[in-house]
C-alpha cells in the first residue's frame, strides 16, 4: 500500500514537470477527453428514446445501482420495442398514403438503422467514457446517495449523440466530494470520502 502511494506521488511529480514542460492546455491523460463525442454503428439518438419517449435510464442501464459500471444494453433490451416497431410513425404514415394513392396494400417498411438490431451480428458501441485503470470509480454508491446522472453526464436526454460532458479529472470528482460533504445531496447529509485510498488502492 505504502508502496503505491509513493508510486503515485512520484508519479505525480514526474507529471507535474511534464505539464510544465509540455504546457497544460495540451496536456491530456486518456481518462480527460471532455466533448468527446465518437460516431456510433447505430444512429441510436437519446433525445429520441429516454427525452421524447420518456424511457428511464435506468431501463438499460440497468448496472448503475448494481454494479460499479453502469453498463450499455443489449440488442436483446432494444429488441423488446423493435420486434415490433421496425420504422418511425412517420416513415409508416407515408408508406400508408402512398399505399392509398396507388391502390395497394401497404409494405412493411424496415429503417436501415433499425436493420441493423436484427443482423446477427453483435453490436460494438464505442466507449465514450474511459477512467484510467489507477482511479476507481463505482457508480453505486453515487446513485444511492442520490447524485442524478445529469450531475456527471448533463443532460443526456437532448444529445442525438453522447458526447463526455464532465471533465472527470481528480480536481472534479474531489471538488464535488468537498462540495457534496458541506451541502449535502438531496436534503441528506453525506460522506463523500477525500482521502487517496478511496479512489486509489
Ligand atoms: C433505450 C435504451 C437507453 C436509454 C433509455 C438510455 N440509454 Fe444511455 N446508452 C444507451 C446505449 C445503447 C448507449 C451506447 C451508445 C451511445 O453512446 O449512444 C448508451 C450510452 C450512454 C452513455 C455513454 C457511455 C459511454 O460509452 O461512456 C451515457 C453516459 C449514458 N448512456 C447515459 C444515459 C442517461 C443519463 C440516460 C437517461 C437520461 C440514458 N443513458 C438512457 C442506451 C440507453
Ligand atoms: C458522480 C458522477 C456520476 C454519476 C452520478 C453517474 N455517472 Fe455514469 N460515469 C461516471 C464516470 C466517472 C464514468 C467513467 C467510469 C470509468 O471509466 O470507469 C461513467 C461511466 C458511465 C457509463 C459507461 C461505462 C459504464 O459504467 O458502463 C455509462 C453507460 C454511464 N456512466 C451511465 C450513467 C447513468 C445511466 C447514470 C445514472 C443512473 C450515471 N451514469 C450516473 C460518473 C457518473
Ligand atoms: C420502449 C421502446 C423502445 C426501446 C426500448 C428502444 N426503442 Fe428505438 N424507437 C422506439 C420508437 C417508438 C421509435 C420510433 C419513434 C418515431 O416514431 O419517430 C424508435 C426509433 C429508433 C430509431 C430511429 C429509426 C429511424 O428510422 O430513424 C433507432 C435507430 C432506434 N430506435 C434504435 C434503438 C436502439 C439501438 C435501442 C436499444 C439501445 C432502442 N432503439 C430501444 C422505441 C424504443
Ligand atoms: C457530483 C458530485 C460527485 C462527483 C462529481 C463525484 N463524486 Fe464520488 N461521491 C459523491 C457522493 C455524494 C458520494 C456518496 C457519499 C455517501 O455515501 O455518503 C460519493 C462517493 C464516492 C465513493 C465511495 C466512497 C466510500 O468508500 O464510501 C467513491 C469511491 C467515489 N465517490 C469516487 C469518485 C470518483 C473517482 C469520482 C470522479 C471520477 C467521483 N467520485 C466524482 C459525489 C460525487
Ligand atoms: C474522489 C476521487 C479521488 C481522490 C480522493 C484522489 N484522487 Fe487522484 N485521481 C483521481 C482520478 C479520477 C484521477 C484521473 C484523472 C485524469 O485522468 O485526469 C486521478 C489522478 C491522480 C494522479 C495522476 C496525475 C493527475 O493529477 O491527474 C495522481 C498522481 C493522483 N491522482 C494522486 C492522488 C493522491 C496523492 C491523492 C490523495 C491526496 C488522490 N489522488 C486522491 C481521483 C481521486
Amino acid at each position: 500500500m505504502k508502496q503505491i502511494l509513493t508510486y503515485i506521488l512520484l508519479a505525480g511529480i514526474a507529471l507535474t514537470l511534464t505539464i510544465m514542460v509540455v504546457g497544460a492546455d495540451r496536456f491530456r491523460l486518456p481518462g480527460n477527453q471532455q466533448d468527446y463525442e465518437p460516431d456510433q454503428p447505430i444512429a441510436y439518438s437519446h433525445r429520441l428514446h429516454a427525452g421524447e419517449l420518456g424511457i428511464d435510464c435506468q431501463y438499460c442501464h440497468t448496472g448503475a445501482e448494481r454494479s460499479r459500471y453502469a453498463g450499455v444494453p443489449a440488442a436483446s433490451t432494444c429488441l423488446n420495442c423493435h420486434k415490433f416497431i421496425t420504422a418511425t410513425w412517420g416513415a409508416v404514415q407515408e408508406e400508408d398514403k402512398r399505399a392509398a394513392a396507388e391502390k395497394r396494400a401497404p409494405q412493411k417498411i424496415t429503417s436501415p438503422e433499425i436493420a441493423k438490431l436484427y443482423a446477427e451480428k453483435p453490436i460494438v458501441w464505442n466507449r465514450i467514457h474511459n477512467l484510467p485503470d489507477f482511479a476507481y470509480f463505482d457508480h453505486r454508491p453515487h446513485v444511492y446517495a442520490g447524485v442524478k446522472c445529469q450531475t456527471c453526464h448533463g443532460p443526456v436526454e437532448t444529445m442525438d449523440k453522447v458526447r463526455q460532458f464532465s471533465p472527470l479529472t481528480m480536481g472534479w470528482c474531489v471538488n464535488c466530494h468537498r462540495q457534496a460533504n458541506q451541502t449535502g445531496v438531496a436534503g441528506k447529509a453525506v460522506h463523500a470520502p477525500i482521502d487517496c485510498t478511496t479512489c486509489h488502492y
